[in-house]
């Protein structure tokens, strides 16, 4: 059985609901045992991380071009376990008002995070969406990101604003983070 962790911080419910997309995705793959974990209760957490996680996916929203303060507490206090999440899989998502909204700069944040854990980052493997005349804004990776998964919510909507084309871009992310997971033994 292989462990995937989904470490998460939502204000307003729009990361959640990405947060569960990647889990439902995750959850499509024989073998694999899913676990979300919103950052406020990480306490609970870290020995479960360091011991029993293959992959950890990190979800933060995008707060002023970059991951939450409650986020970025939690990228501060995994300093006390670094060196332990070695060789797990890593990968990230962000959600942001705006169409850009410097979400890049989010989940490039993340993939310095887990390389200085000395994990191993699985970008989004997807084709960008939305790119040309036959494309459109329901697309699959509708925001044609590479690094991680993106989305975009409207401000003045709650999580009932996030897209479906964009939990289904969430929801490949799980799926090929478990899958590599599956591939990727634990030493
Ligand atoms: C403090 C703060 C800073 C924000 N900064 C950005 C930003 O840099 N770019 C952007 O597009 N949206 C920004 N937003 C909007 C959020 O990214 C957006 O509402 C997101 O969906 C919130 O996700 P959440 O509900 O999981 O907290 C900001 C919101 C807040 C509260």
């Amino acid at each position: 059985m292989r462990n995937v962790a989904i470490v998460f911080h939502s204000g307003y419910g729009h990361t959640a609901a990405i947060a569960n997309a990647v889990a439902e995705g995750a959850a499509r793959v024989a073998g694999v045992t899913v676990n979300l974990i919103p950052v406020d209760r990480i306490g609970e957490y870290w020995n479960f991380l360091e011991e029993k996680t293959d992959a950890i996916i990190f979800g933060t929203p995008t707060y002023m071009g970059s991951a939450s303060a409650q986020f970025k507490s939690f990228m501060d206090a995994s300093s006390n376990v670094w060196g332990k999440w070695r060789d797990k899989l890593a990968a990230g998502f962000t959600v942001s008002a705006s169409q850009s909204g410097d979400k890049l700069a989010t989940l490039q944040q993340l993939a310095i995070f887990a390389a200085q854990h000395q994990m191993l980052w699985v970008s989004l493997g997807l084709m960008p969406g939305n790119n040309s005349t036959k494309g459109a804004a329901d697309d699959l990776n509708r925001l044609g990101s590479f690094l991680g998964a993106m989305a975009q919510a409207n401000a003045d909507q709650g999580a009932e604003g996030v897209t479906e084309s964009d939990k289904q871009t969430a929801r490949t992310l799980g799926e090929r983070v478990a899958v590599a997971a599956t591939r990727w033994a634990r030493t």
